[in-house]
Parts: structure tokens; C-alpha cells; sequence
């Protein structure tokens, strides 16, 4: 295991930011993540765990250890009736593990395609797209108690998945290191084609015989339409969460903007889209020096190169403050800020 010194971790997140760390370590085993994690040397130091660096944004440099994840490995781990249970390592490439369960001729992650980033970080905010989540196809984790380098389960319930959400980034924040994910794929096909554009872009491929792949295409397809690429565009996806307000706070808005969209989500309340929100305050294809708001999706921002995390950090701030103030709602950030 080579522990590197200052490095520049622009190589390792989407937004392509030139922070450094003080110290950086690849991990490719749960043994070798105990030995850092463990090591004297390292245990009262800050740790950053790293998977693909697309939902982060470096603010500044980062003075501890950056553990990069590189647990490989995809493998069925059982069967049943019905599902599969796919066990893939923390550093698989989600992408990757997407096109692998196609080829097995799996159901259940062909509407995540394309999302940037790693198998270890999906739980993390319960990664989703086009009507699915992984709350919808997780089975449980593997995770390594920082402290005390324990290996623990985690059941679907004990990651209280919600909308961008779970456990890990509350109540056990920084504590554990995910290694494996399980999910809980189906053999027979469980087609999601509702949301969005899905249906209408199948129909424009000329898609008659419904498959897995044909929505994994479609989605990648959509995806490529509105998106940045990160290799072209320095971005970390959705800037923002879409926020959840009051059904009355919603009708009242509805009342002097008749156009806001807005979708039933729990009971009571109303998920509005940021990006409408973002767009209507005049922010899209906005450009301040080298960041910005991308042009084809208001809730992306990006780095047009050599931009510093904090100018998009003064960025996000002002778009949340313009927002607050035509709308009344707080935007809260989906991206974490290191
Ligand atoms: P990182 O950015 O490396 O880390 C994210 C967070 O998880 C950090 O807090 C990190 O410390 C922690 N972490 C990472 N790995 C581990 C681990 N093994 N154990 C413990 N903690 C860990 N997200 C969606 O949900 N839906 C989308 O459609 C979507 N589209 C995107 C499109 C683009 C172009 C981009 C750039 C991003 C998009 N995202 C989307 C956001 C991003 O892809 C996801 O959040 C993804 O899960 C991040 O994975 P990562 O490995 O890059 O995580
Ligand atoms: N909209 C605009 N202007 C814009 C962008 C969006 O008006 O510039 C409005 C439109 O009304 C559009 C609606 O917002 O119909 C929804 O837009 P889109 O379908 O592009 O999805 P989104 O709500 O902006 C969410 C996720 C994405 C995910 C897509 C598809 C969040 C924060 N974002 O985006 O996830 O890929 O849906 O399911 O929930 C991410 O998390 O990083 C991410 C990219």
C-alpha cells in the first residue's frame, strides 16, 4: 500500500478541482482499508473516503488521508425463485454493474444507467433516476466500522433509505466505510417505462419488443441529451436537491405562478423541481469567470476549467438566495462539501 503526499485530487472528482490532499491511499481489499484505518500513524487523523468524486465538491484542500476506494469484484451471492443477489466490491464503476446485470439478463438497475460514480457510494444518498431507487433493488451492505475496523452488516431497513438520503450521512456520518453492496435483482423483467421522456424515447428508437436494454439505452440517451459530460465539463450532477414544500405553500405559489410544476410525493407534500425554479429566476445558461449554470439543465453547475470549489460554492449560494426570494423555498445542496 503506497500512502501518497500532496497530491492533486483534480483527476479524482467530476467537478475537476485543483485541491490537494496530504495524504492519499488506494484500498483494494477490507484488509488493507483495516491496516490504514488502523494504523497509528492515521487514527486521530481526518479521513475523506473517496469513490468515483461525482457528488463532491473540494472547497479547499483536504489535510488528512483520502481513502480512495478500490474493493473490485461482482458475484452472484444467491438465488432464490425469483431474484438474483448480486454482490458487487465498493469500487466497481456503477455503470459498470449496470451493463453486467444486462448481460445476465437482470432487471431491477437498467433506469440507473449512466450514473457516474461507484457501487460503494449508491447507498449513500440512495442514488436514483427515471423512477427508480436503490431502495427499490438493495439487499444490504458491508461496511467497516472506522474506529474499530469491524465488518457490519446493514439490512435495508438499518440504512433508512429516503430521497437522496440514508443513515450515513446522518446519524452515522463518517463512521462507517461501505466495502459491498447487495442487490436483490429480479429474472423477470419489471419494466419502469412511466416517468419522464422513457416512453417517447423508446418510441423514437423504434423500440416494438420491450427489453431491459432497450431502457437502459433510452435512459442513456435522455441522460446524454440534458447532462454534461464530466471528461467535457467539470459538474457533479444535480447541484440541488428538488425540495418537498407544504401542499397549501405550493397552491398559494400555484396562485401567482401558474406554472410551477409540482408532484405528489408523501402525503401533503408537494416536490417541486429545482431546475424550474433555477430557470424561472434567470439563472440558466448564467457564466461568473469559470462557473456556471449549465445551459441544457439549471441544476447543473459547472466548472468551464480552472475554477476554485469555493467560487461554485458563492455561486450555489446565490442561486439559493434568489430563490429564497422569489419563491420562499430553501434549496439545500445534494453535492457535499468538502
Ligand atoms: P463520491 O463523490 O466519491 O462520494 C460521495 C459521498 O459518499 C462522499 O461523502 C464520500 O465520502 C462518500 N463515500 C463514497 N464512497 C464511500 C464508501 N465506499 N463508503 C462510505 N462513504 C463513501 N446521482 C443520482 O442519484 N442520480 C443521478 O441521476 C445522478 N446523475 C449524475 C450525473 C452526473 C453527470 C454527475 C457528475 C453526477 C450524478 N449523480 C447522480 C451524483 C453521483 O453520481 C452519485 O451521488 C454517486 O453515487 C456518487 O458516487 P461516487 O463514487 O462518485 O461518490
Ligand atoms: N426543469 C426546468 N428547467 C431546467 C431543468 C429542469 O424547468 O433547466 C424542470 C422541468 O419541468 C422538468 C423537471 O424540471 O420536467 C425535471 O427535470 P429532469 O427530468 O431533468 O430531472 P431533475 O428533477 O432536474 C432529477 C434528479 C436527477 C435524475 C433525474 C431523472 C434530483 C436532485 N435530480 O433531476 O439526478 O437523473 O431527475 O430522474 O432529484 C443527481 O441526483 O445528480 C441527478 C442528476
Amino acid at each position: 500500500m503506497r500512502i501518497q503526499k500532496d497530491i492533486s485530487l483534480k483527476p479524482y472528482t467530476t467537478f475537476g478541482i485543483d485541491a490537494k490532499a496530504r495524504s492519499f491511499v488506494e484500498v483494494d481489499s477490507v484488509e488493507a482499508l483495516r491496516q490504514v484505518l488502523l494504523d497509528p500513524a492515521f487514527v486521530s487523523t481526518e479521513k475523506l473516503i473517496l469513490g468515483g468524486g461525482s457528488n463532491i465538491l473540494l472547497t479547499k484542500d483536504f489535510e488528512g488521508l483520502v481513502i480512495r476506494m478500490a474493493i473490485m469484484g461482482v458475484s452472484i451471492a444467491a438465488e432464490d425463485e425469483l431474484y438474483t443477489y448480486v454482490r458487487a466490491g465498493a469500487g466497481v464503476v456503477w455503470h459498470e454493474l449496470v451493463t453486467e446485470s444486462l448481460e445476465m439478463e437482470l432487471s431491477g438497475l437498467e433506469n440507473l444507467s449512466l450514473i457516474p460514480g461507484s457501487v460503494g457510494a449508491s447507498p449513500m444518498q440512495n442514488i436514483g433516476a427515471y423512477g427508480v431507487e436503490i431502495k427499490d433493488v438493495f439487499h444490504c451492505l458491508e461496511a467497516v466500522d472506522q474506529q474499530t475496523g469491524e465488518l457490519r452488516i446493514f439490512s435495508h431497513q438499518e440504512c433508512q433509505f429516503g430521497y437522496r438520503e440514508s443513515v450515513f450521512k446522518h446519524e452515522l456520518k463518517n463512521q462507517y466505510v461501505i466495502t459491498a453492496v447487495t442487490f436483490k435483482l429480479s429474472r423477470k423483467p419489471q419494466y419502469q417505462i412511466s416517468y419522464g421522456d422513457i416512453q417517447k424515447t423508446l418510441e423514437a428508437m423504434g423500440v416494438t419488443d420491450l427489453t431491459t436494454k432497450a431502457i437502459s439505452e433510452a435512459v442513456i440517451s435522455i441522460r446524454r441529451s440534458k447532462l454534461p459530460d464530466p471528461a467535457e465539463l467539470g459538474n457533479a450532477g444535480s447541484f440541488f436537491k428538488n425540495p418537498e414544500i407544504p401542499a397549501q405553500q405550493y397552491e398559494d405559489l400555484k396562485n401567482r405562478f401558474p406554472n410551477i410544476p409540482g408532484y405528489l410525493t408523501t402525503p401533503g407534500q408537494i416536490k417541486v423541481p429545482a431546475g424550474w425554479l433555477i430557470e424561472q429566476a434567470g439563472w440558466k445558461g448564467y457564466r461568473e469567470g469559470n462557473v456556471g449554470v449549465h445551459a441544457k439543465q439549471a441544476l447543473v453547475l459547472v466548472n468551464y476549467g480552472g475554477a476554485a470549489g469555493e467560487e461554485i460554492k458563492t455561486l450555489s449560494k446565490k442561486i439559493q438566495a434568489s430563490v429564497w426570494e422569489k419563491y420562499g423555498i430553501p434549496l439545500s445542496a445534494e453535492v457535499n462539501f468538502i
